[in-house]
This record gives C-alpha cells, sequence and structure tokens, in this order.
C-alpha cells in the first residue's frame, strides 16, 4: 500500500478511535487545531509523563517549572521572535491563496526527487534481478541530468534562505515555472515576511492596553525564572528547568494531521552549563534523548540524528532527531547548544543582572544552555504511525492493530464477560474494582468476545481477560496478549503481578538506566 494512504488510514483510524478529533467539528473544523478524544488524552498524558519522569524523576539535578502562556512583551523582543520569527510568504493573484515561499520550492525539489526515483522504479523493472541500484544512479545519462537540476536549486535555495533573500525566492519560483496548485497559474505577488506570533490585547481600553503575545515556545518561561528555581532551590551548575506546555504558531501551511499545528504542546528542558563545557553536555544529551525514543521499542532504523550544517548565529550545535513517518524522516525533536544568548539578551532587555555566582570558582558568569525540545503531538504522531499494523490473519481476516509500547497504551487491561448474565458481568466488575487502583482498566461487555478483542487491539490495549464460567468455579481467567494473541489461563489473584509491571512507565524509565 502507498505511504499516502498508510497515512490516510491512520487518520481515520485516529478518528474511529477517539484519539484525535478536528477542533469544532460540527462547525467544519478549524485549520491546523485538534482536539485529543478519550483514548488521545490517555496516551498523550502517557507520553508527558515518560518524557517528565524521565527528566525530573531520573535527574536530581533538574526540576520543572510550569510559567505562564501570556509573558511580558518586551521577552519577545530580546528572544528576537518579534523582529526574526518569520516565514516568507507569496499569494497568487488569481487563486487569491497564500502559500510558504519556501514550501513551494521544496514541494518542487521533491519533484524531482520522486522523477529520479520513478526513472530508478522502471529501470529496476527493465533490468529484473540482475538490476544494480546503486551502479545506476550514478550512471545514468538521465537520473544525472535530473540529479544535477535538483542539486543546483537546492544550493540556490538554501542560498536564499540564508541570507533572507526575497526577491531570490520569488525569482526561484519563477525561474522553476511554478504554477499555483489551485488557479493554475504562475501569477505571483512579491514574497513579504509573515510574523509567526499571535497576539491579543490586555488590559481594559480605559487603562490602555498592551499589546501581548501567545507564547510561541514555552523555553523563554524557563529563561526568564532560571534565576528564580536557581537561587529558591539551591540548584547549583549543572543543572536543568523542565517545562511542558501549550505554544501557538500562526502556521500558514499546516499540514500533515497533528504535524503542523496552530496550537500544540511542547516539553522543553533548558540545562545549565558553565561556559567551555557545553559540546560535552550537548552530546551527552543527544544520545540520551536518542535513547528516551529508542527505548519505546520501534527498532532503532526508525529514528536518524540530523546534525545542523547551518546553525543559527546563537547555536553552537544543533541536531534534530527524526522520525520516520509515513511521509518521511521528520523532525520530533531537537537538541541545540544556544551558548548564553537568552539569559545575555535578557539581561540585557530587562536592565537587571541574572548572572550565576559559581561558589567552586568564586565567579560569576553567565550560564551556557543546553535545550532540548520535543513536541507531544509529533511524539504522538510518531508513536501512532509506529503502531499502527494491518495484519492478516490464518483465517483471511484483517486485524487492525496498534502495537503501542505497553507503558503508553490508554487503557492497558479490558475485563470482559464472556455472556452478560449467569453472573459473569458481576465477577468481571470484581476484577475490575480490584485493579483499577493499579493501572487504567476498560469493562466491556457489548458484542461478540472475537469483536470486543479486536476494538481493544484497535486502540492498543497489551491484555484483555476474559471471565467466563469456569471462572466462578476456580477463580481463574483468560488473558489475551495483544500482540502474539495467545490465550492462557491464570488465576486472577496473579493478574496485578502479571500486568502491573508490563505497562507501568516505571520499567521504562528502568530500561533508560541500564
Ligand atoms: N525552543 C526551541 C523550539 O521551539 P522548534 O524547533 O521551533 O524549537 C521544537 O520546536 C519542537 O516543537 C519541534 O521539534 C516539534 O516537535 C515541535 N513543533 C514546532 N512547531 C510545531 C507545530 N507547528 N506543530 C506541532 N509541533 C511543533
Amino acid at each position: 500500500m502507498a505511504q499516502e494512504d498508510v497515512f490516510k488510514k491512520i487518520v481515520s483510524h485516529g478518528k474511529e478511535y477517539g484519539f484525535v478529533f478536528p477542533s469544532s467539528e460540527i462547525y467544519d473544523g478549524l485549520a491546523a487545531v485538534y482536539d485529543y478524544g478519550q483514548n488521545g488524552v490517555e496516551l498523550k498524558n502517557n507520553i508527558k509523563q515518560y518524557w517528565w519522569q524521565s527528566m525530573v524523576l531520573l535527574h536530581d539535578n533538574i526540576v520543572g517549572i510550569d510559567a505562564a502562556i501570556f509573558m511580558h512583551p518586551t521577552v519577545w523582543k530580546a528572544s528576537g521572535h518579534v523582529d526574526a520569527f518569520n516565514d516568507p510568504l507569496i499569494d497568487n493573484r488569481d487563486s487569491k491563496k497564500r502559500y510558504r515561499a519556501d514550501v513551494l520550492i521544496e514541494d518542487q525539489i521533491a519533484k524531482y526527487d520522486e522523477k529520479i526515483d520513478k526513472e530508478v522504479a522502471k529501470a529496476a523493472k527493465r533490468f529484473g534481478e540482475v538490476f544494480d541500484e546503486e551502479k545506476y544512479r550514478a550512471t545514468s545519462p538521465k537520473v544525472l541530468e535530473e540529479r544535477q537540476r535538483r542539486d543546483a536549486l537546492y544550493e540556490r535555495y538554501k542560498k536564499a534562505m540564508n541570507a533572507t533573500d526575497l526577491n531570490e525566492l520569488r525569482q526561484i519560483i519563477v525561474d522553476e515555472e511554478i504554477t499555483d496548485p489551485v488557479s493554475g497559474t504562475r501569477n505571483w505577488t512579491d514574497v513579504r515576511q509573515f510574523n509567526l506570533m499571535f497576539s491579543t490585547e490586555m488590559g481594559s481600553t480605559s487603562e490602555g492596553s498592551m499589546k501581548v503575545y501567545l507564547r510561541p515556545e514555552t523555553a523563554q518561561g524557563i529563561f526568564v525564572n532560571y534565576l528564580n528555581v536557581q537561587k529558591t532551590g539551591r540548584m547549583r551548575i549543572p543543572f536543568g528547568i523542565a517545562q511542558i506546555g501549550k505554544a501557538f504558531r500562526n502556521e500558514i501551511v499546516a499540514r500533515q494531521f497533528i504535524f503542523r499545528m496552530r496550537e500544540f504542546e511542547q516539553m522543553e528542558m533548558q540545562f545549565f552549563v558553565r561556559p567551555g563545557t557545553e559540546i560535552e553536555w550537548f552530546e551527552k544529551w543527544r544520545a540520551a534523548r536518542l535513547k528516551w525514543h529508542e527505548a519505546l521499542g520501534f527498532g532503532n532504523a526508525m529514528y536518524r540524528l540530523h546534525d545542523h550544517e547551518k546553525l543559527a548565529h546563537y547555536a553552537n550545535a544543533a541536531t534534530d532527531i527524526e522520525f520516520n513517518m509515513p511521509f518521511g524522516f521528520k523532525e520530533v525533536e531537537g537538541i541545540h547548544s544556544r551558548t548564553d544568548f537568552d539569559l545575555s539578551q535578557h539581561e540585557k532587555f530587562s536592565g537587571k543582572s541574572i548572572k550565576y555566582f559559581d561558589p567552586e570558582r568564586n565567579e560569576s558568569y553567565t550560564p551556557y544552555v543546553i535545550e532540548t525540545s520535543i513536541g507531544v503531538d509529533r511524539m504522538f504522531l510518531s508513536i501512532l504511525c509506529g503502531s499502527y499494523r494491518e495484519e492478516t490473519l490464518e483465517n483471511g481476516e484483517t486485524r487492525v492493530v496498534l502495537r503501542l509500547p505497553p507503558a503508553l497504551a490508554p487503557v492497558k487491561l479490558a475485563v470482559l464477560p464472556l455472556v452478560k448474565k449467569d453472573g459473569l458481568p458481576g465477577k468481571a466488575r470484581e476484577i475490575m474494582d480490584e485493579l483499577k487502583f493499579h493501572f487504567h482498566c476498560q469493562y466491556e461487555e457489548k458484542d461478540s468476545i472475537g469483536r470486543r478483542y479486536r476494538r481493544q487491539d484497535a486502540i492498543g490495549t497489551p491484555y484483555c481477560v476474559t471471565v467466563d464460567h469456569q471462572t466462578l468455579e476456580d477463580n481463574t481467567v483468560t488473558l489475551r496478549h495483544r500482540d502474539t494473541m495467545e490465550q492462557t489461563r491464570v488465576a486472577i489473584v496473579d493478574l496485578n503481578s502479571i500486568i502491573a509491571d508490563k505497562v507501568s512507565i516505571t520499567s521504562l524509565l528502568k530500561t533508560l538506566q541500564a
């Protein structure tokens, strides 16, 4: 099945099983804004727990905060967001549609890649088993010609973006004869910068109001509080501050479901270090964060580290952790060595000293910062995509199963009476009443047992127990495993010890320390 179709299925599965709904759907939705349903919120909370605990519980030098979404507007001047948090936009005069100029060009680059792949696929068919793809890519004149055009375009685009040369971006669109997908014309306006921050007014008009922004990242709440936390928590460098919270960006091209949203959630940790030690810490955090992802068990080949060649002016090292989504390897997390840029800017704009006094060195300095920044929603999407399977069973039927890491699954155990009579529902309720204190259980009695198993597979429940007539006699139940569909007979008293460990975030966290 084409990856595009797989992705469409994942999106509709997410809706059908209560993971993600379009926001305000009865009013036809709000672009790039989504709501999490009854299963989505559980999965999301488990992701947040896994991250929070891996930061705050496993490191005695990392503490958390929860800063407000609104911040003093000067924060965003100091951070550079007011002046430089922009996307280059272009309008088509015929369709009246607005596009991101960089996205139009990136799509054009992708078209060259597709052409090359199609050429290679055609040759593979022609030559059959003797086909040597590497050699063909290196020698075919057609492929080489397309490759050269593609690389020249990429270089030109990169140069224009790095220099923020808006005229050149427009010229590339014109030279490449890129057409508007809606009108099919090339009637383009100039390229203009568009700030991504949402703003609103604070205060009543009689007192005068102040323009404030919805934060576009959570990090600044940590920077402006770092000395409060350091002093009140008697923290010594190196130390970190972690935060989970909403961020808002007026994304113009919002595509790929919850990959790029206008309202989303971030999990950020700023680690404050002595200047000169930042690269060492950057390497440590890069390895630690990759391990955190890999511990989920999707296979290490699903992740890729992408080191940035071109760094932002304030960074001296940066890496993205990418996940193999159905639409290619995409950034889920960024790890940046941000030098002392943010703290120095806040010192300059606030006029207040926010230097750290280092008792070991008996000197004050502005700490350097390593940032780990991950989007909750992107992480959620990567987990949904990595877990979704359509399996053909021995009897020819298809089962859709989410092979979620058990520690993240919304429901850990479904308790199912075989029939709705003979005292079986009562017995099942007794099991629920005992186990619900240990992990999230769901009771279901409607439909045949086979259909109930399928529903639990579809939401990724790792275990189901079936209460039958034998249960009333010997207090045993059938325990069914989601991934193998294997069923074993176990005593009710043993259920907690069999399941609890396997579905707990603690077990996952222990693998990080191994
Ligand atoms: N403080 C650094 C920072 O915000 P970023 O690369 O702009 O860096 C960090 O964002 C992470 O936040 C990304 O890796 C991504 O997971 C998530 N993210 C950013 N923009 C997003 C959006 N529009 N929708 C969903 N997630 C987003």
